[in-house]
């Protein structure tokens, strides 16, 4: 066995976006994350992380990602400390660079969810033990990397691929760019005008594509846009922050909803992909994300072997 989760290539580095690592290093994600999920599944215990410790602060919600990686660390042979951002400090006005510097004393790793990815940044400048991005308003790239892993174990391969992401231009869109240009994955983005991916994150991803042969491109059109897709992605209208506008952007999406007769033009052996939480009826129908072609469960049980993964290599 190659024990790929033991490589330590990786040990200490932060984990703040997909841009953070090569071709190579994605794929020593991948290949761990693989494995240990076979040696769960097979009963093999792997207490890498014996007494390690992740401290994990959460500024918005979450019921995969903080799980996920509570039950990994446990798994792995560490402990997790869940910190929600309203019971530490840093509500009160202490700095982001204070907290890093003390949860550095007392913690083998950090995992943040927050809204601005500066934050992340400035927690990952000042901590002296590695820093794991779990959402920002820009990007959500551990979602990508266990993603990538599902399509992988259901198609065999990712380069060539064409994945199509019908919503809005968000978080989870953009981690979704980078890493499809990164491995060699074509991805269209079917959004309405004003809803496109941020276009530095594009403009980056672009670059990036060039030199493995993916496709990106941005479309108003959900019917284009699917054909002929191996994977289709969707993802809520409303982000987290977003709750103010659920309403209008209601209005606005009502075209991008993920159904039937949308998928009728998918690849007959189209996978359904959606990160979860759902807003069933709105971005997609309950007999899409309940249908034969949706692996979003089997997506959602990913996140707890590439999170180890993720642990297991950065700490
Ligand atoms: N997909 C995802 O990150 O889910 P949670 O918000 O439940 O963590
Ligand atoms: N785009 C969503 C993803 C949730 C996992 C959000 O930011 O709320």
């Amino acid at each position: 066995m190659a024990h790929f989760y033991r490589d330590a290539r990786l040990k200490g580095r932060d984990f703040l976006t997909i841009s953070d690592f090569t071709r190579e290093e994605i794929r020593l994600f991948l290949d761990a994350a693989h494995e240990l999920k076979r040696e769960l599944k097979a009963g093999i215990p792997h207490p890498v992380l014996k007494g390690k410790t992740l401290g994990m602060i959460f500024h918005k919600p979450s019921t995969r990602t903080r799980v996920s990686f509570e039950v990994g660390m446990y798994q792995l042979g560490g402990y997790p400390l869940f910190l929600s951002a309203q019971d530490l400090q840093l509500r009160r006005g202490e700095t982001i660079g204070d907290t890093a510097r003390t949860l550095s004393r007392y913690l083998d790793g950090i995992m943040i969810r927050t809204f601005a990815q500066e934050d992340v940044e400035e927690l990952a400048h000042y901590a002296t033990v590695p820093v794991i991005n779990g959402l920002t308003d820009l990007v959500h790239p551990t979602q990508a990397l266990a993603d990538i892993m599902t399509v992988e174990e259901h198609k065999g391969r990712l380069a060539g691929l064409k994945l199509a992401f019908i919503g809005d231009g968000n978080n989870v869109a953009h981690s979704l760019l980078q890493v499809c240009a990164k491995v060699g994955m074509n991805m269209v983005i079917a959004c309405p005008p004003g809803y496109e991916p941020d276009s530095q994150i594009f403009r980056e991803a672009q670059a990036e594509a060039a030199e493995t042969g993916a496709r990106l491109e941005v479309t108003e059109d959900p019917v284009a846009a699917v054909e002929g897709a191996d994977v289709v992605y969707t993802d809520v209208w409303a982000s987290m922050g977003q709750e103010a506008e659920s309403e209008e952007r209601r209005k606005i999406f009502s075209r991008y909803q993920v159904n039937s007769e949308l998928l009728r033009c998918a690849a007959p052996d189209v996978i359904v992909m959606h990160c979860l939480p759902a807003h069933r009826g709105e971005e997609i129908t309950d007999e899409v994300i309940d249908g034969p072609h949706s692996v979003v469960f089997e997506e959602a049980e990913n996140r707890l072997h590439m999170h180890k993964a993720i642990m297991a290599l950065l700490i």
